[in-house]
């Protein structure tokens, strides 16, 4: 398998980490997963955009243009047989003594490599259940850190008790998964915490927001309480890798019926809808 490091491409087993580097010892760095359909990269330029942004968010700056980035990934597209998974891409502050103040000057190491990933069709079909627990994450979690620390905690807690995902509670209200956006309906209204420093903004959250919009589903980025999501008629969460998975059980209590709901399986139905029409082959 092939990996690119930096702006040349390698085999896996020819790349080192160096123990100095910063995204290593600290989390110093930022990353994106995107995904990938039978070989054709999906909302590349969204994600490559929050990438840039994240990355200018914590001061890193990147050698490659967004333009060049585009390139050297779909020369990894080319070098691998590559169906369907994601790249996931990562970018560290680099390799430097370590201390917990930088110097101007080091260089950021950039890598990226195919992760292979199946959609989840059983859980979208049958749905899931979640757990609920305090957000104690820091306050710019609009920022996609290698940090994932907290978010590991949870999304553990929620596997060893038999549950997929884990739901982010903050002064009462409803932020977000561990590794994914929270929506909840009621009486046919979807809403979804608004996109502030208290959540990542999702690709797939946005891609969602404009189906909503097509399909005339009243969509309000308004926040909602734990009671509120708890009393909801539906609830389900988006990814990247997840794309839209019902929540059928919170805390042990079902959801409305404790089955998918009606408008969920819609929304899901249309973002798989979205997907045919927009995969453009680009490599
Ligand atoms: N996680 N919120 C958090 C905290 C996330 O980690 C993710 C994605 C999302 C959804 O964002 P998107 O729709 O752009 O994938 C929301 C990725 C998939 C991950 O860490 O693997």
């Amino acid at each position: 398998m092939k990996v690119l490091v930096n702006d040349v491409l390698v085999e896996r087993s020819e790349v080192k980490v160096d123990i100095e580097d910063r995204g290593y010892q600290f989390g110093d760095g930022v990353y994106e997963v995107i995904r990938v359909y039978d070989g054709t990269p999906f909302a590349m330029e969204e994600h490559l955009e929050r990438f840039y942004r994240s990355a200018k968010e914590i001061e890193i700056e990147l050698s490659l243009t967004m333009e060049e980035l585009k390139g050297k990934l779909e020369e990894l597209f080319a070098a691998g047989p590559f169906h369907d998974g994601g790249i996931y891409v990562q970018l560290s502050r680099g390799v430097a003594p370590r201390k917990h103040q930088y110097e101007e000057g080091i260089k950021p190491q950039l890598i990226a490599y195919p992760v292979p990933s199946k959609r989840p069709e059983k859980e979208q079909q049958e749905g899931v259940s979640a757990i609920t627990a305090d957000d104690l994450r820091w306050l710019r979690c609009d920022i996609k850190s290698l940090n994932l620390l907290y978010n590991i905690m949870i999304k553990q807690r929620a596997y060893t008790s038999g549950a997929f995902e884990g739901i982010l509670i903050r002064d009462g209200y409803v932020t977000e998964g561990t590794s994914s956006n929270i929506f909840m309906i009621k009486d046919r209204t979807i809403y979804s915490h608004p996109a502030s420093n208290l959540i990542l903004n999702g690709i797939t959250r946005m891609k969602l927001a404009a189906l909503f919009a097509e399909n005339g589903w009243t969509f309000k980025e308004q926040a909602f309480t734990k009671e509120e999501l708890l009393q909801a008629d539906e609830v389900f969460m988006s990814s990247t890798t997840a794309e839209v998975v019902p929540i059928i059980r919170i805390d042990q209590q079902p959801v409305g019926d404790g089955t998918p709901g009606e408008l969920t399986k819609a929304v899901l139905q249309a973002f798989l809808q979205s997907l045919k029409e927009e995969r453009v082959p680009s490599v």
